[in-house]
């Protein structure tokens, strides 16, 4: 199932469970705005090159829209919706004030050179402009993209409406960017695992956690969950996978990472097949690259009790059934990958006041938002008696709704 068909169906089900009136279902499913542009550029040896740039706008009801930009060759419009459609929930699941976007590039940037990624950055902003805005919708990085692609898009922006750091988050601290934001995903991360596992009477210490990807979010994650005396047993990302069951050395490897771009060649840890990532013998699966990665192909074999969503949409319906039925508790990606929109928000909203935080305070502030969240969750899972995927959705769908109604939108 594709990742529009499998969010619309998560999200059917919980205007289901909430009872919503069918029209204020389709005038929530369907997306504000959707933008594609070509962005042509000429490229470093002068031939000229065009990549196809989207950006979906799904839903403004509570805030200006807000959603990162991915870089990767497999962007495609469905794909760029459903994220846009998650990032209306997850905002919501986080209650921040803001409604949800998603935007990319169909481009390989490890195929690019710095000055062509900028040029294309460039490019992409000149397109969207007028569409974007401190107000209307907040552009943040997503995969492929970070701080200094951030940097241009403010850069760019800049030059049509004025010096407008609040208009994307994720940038240089040097540009207003937020302290803690570069970790903040992580974060989130840990502290909603930490909530979740605390439910069962358990904590981080000493349980067995495998990683596929190792990005912002999959390095964080594994730093701070070593940090905390988790075990950190596996973990993959483009170049390859590798274990070490007696716990891999991740300040090591962050080194290793740093110096050769990849886990691959790492020398304190066996290597193993990239898809056995994710069917390692482990206590939590932490899927932190792909979408769709746990399918029916490999849910039966999935031998960790809990999965925490780091990526979005990493587990297909299909699985999400598989893995009920075999006891595995998942928590889902609207709240547990939240931690990276939430300390956006805080960015943002350090920008509007020109006041900016200490590090202390961003985390202490996240800790408490992805706390109340689980709560929040935990008491929709309760209402309507359900699992945590579908306590998310409906604690989103229903915020969202209550916006919409009461600014009398619904048609
Ligand atoms: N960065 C954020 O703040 C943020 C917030 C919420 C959700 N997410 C989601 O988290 C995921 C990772 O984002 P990121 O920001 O860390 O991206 P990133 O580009 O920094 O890292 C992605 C990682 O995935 C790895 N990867 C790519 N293809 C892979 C494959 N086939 N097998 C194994 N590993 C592979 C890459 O090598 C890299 O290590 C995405 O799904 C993204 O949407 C990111």
């Amino acid at each position: 199932m594709n990742a529009l068909a499998a969010t619309n169906r998560n999200f059917k089900l919980a205007a289901r469970l909430l009872g919503l009136d069918s029209k204020l279902e389709r005038s929530l499913l369907i997306p504000f705005r959707e933008i594609k542009v070509e962005c042509t550029i000429p490229k470093d040896d002068g031939t000229l090159a065009s990549y196809v740039g989207f950006r979906v706008q799904h839903d403004n009801a509570r805030g200006p829209m807000k959603g990162g930009i991915r870089y990767h060759p497999e962007v495609d419009p469905d794909e760029v919706n459903a994220l846009a459609q998650l990032m209306t929930w997850k905002t919501a699941v986080a209650n921040i004030p803001y409604g949800g976007a998603k935007g990319g590039i169909g481009c390989d940037p490890a195929e690019l050179s710095i000055s062509e990624l900028e040029r294309l950055t460039r490019v992409f902003t000149q397109k969207i402009h007028d569409l974007v805005g401190v107000h209307t919708d907040v552009p943040a990085p997503d995969m492929g993209t970070g701080p200094q692609t951030m940097a241009w898009i403010l850069d760019e922006y800049s030059k049509f409406h004025g010096y407008s750091p609040a208009v994307v988050t994720g940038k240089p601290i040097d540009l207003g960017g937020s302290l803690g934001r570069d970790a903040a995903t992580g974060r989130g991360v840990l502290f909603a695992t930490e909530a979740l596992l605390n439910e069962y009477g358990k904590s981080i210490s000493g349980q067995r956690v495998v990683i596929q990807g190792f990005g912002n979010v999959g390095s964080w994650a594994a730093q701070l969950i070593s940090e905390n005396g988790g075990k950190v047993v596996a973990v993959s990302d483009i170049t390859g996978a590798i274990k070490n069951s007696n716990g891999i050395d991740i300040p090591a490897l962050l080194k290793h990472v740093k110096e050769t771009r990849g886990v691959r060649g790492f020398h304190g840890a066996d290597v193993i097949g990239p898809k056995s990532i994710l069917v390692e013998d482990c206590d939590i699966l932490i899927p932190a690259a792909l979408g769709g990665v746990i399918n029916r192909e490999n849910a039966n074999d999935i031998k960790a009790k809990f999965i925490i969503e780091a990526a979005n949409h990493p587990t297909d319906p299909e699985a999400d059934e598989i893995l009920a039925k075999k006891g595995v508790v998942i928590l889902p990606d609207i709240y547990a990958n939240s931690g990276g929109v939430t300390v956006s928000y805080f960015e943002w909203v350090q920008n509007i006041q020109g006041f900016m935080w200490d590090e202390e305070k961003v985390n202490d502030e996240l800790r408490t938002y992805m706390t109340r969240g689980f709560k929040a969750v935990k008491e929709m899972c309760k209402t309507h008696d359900c699992d945590l995927r579908m306590g998310a959705f409906t604690l989103g769908v229903n915020r969202v709704a209550r916006a919409t109604v009461l600014r009398g939108w619904e048609a």
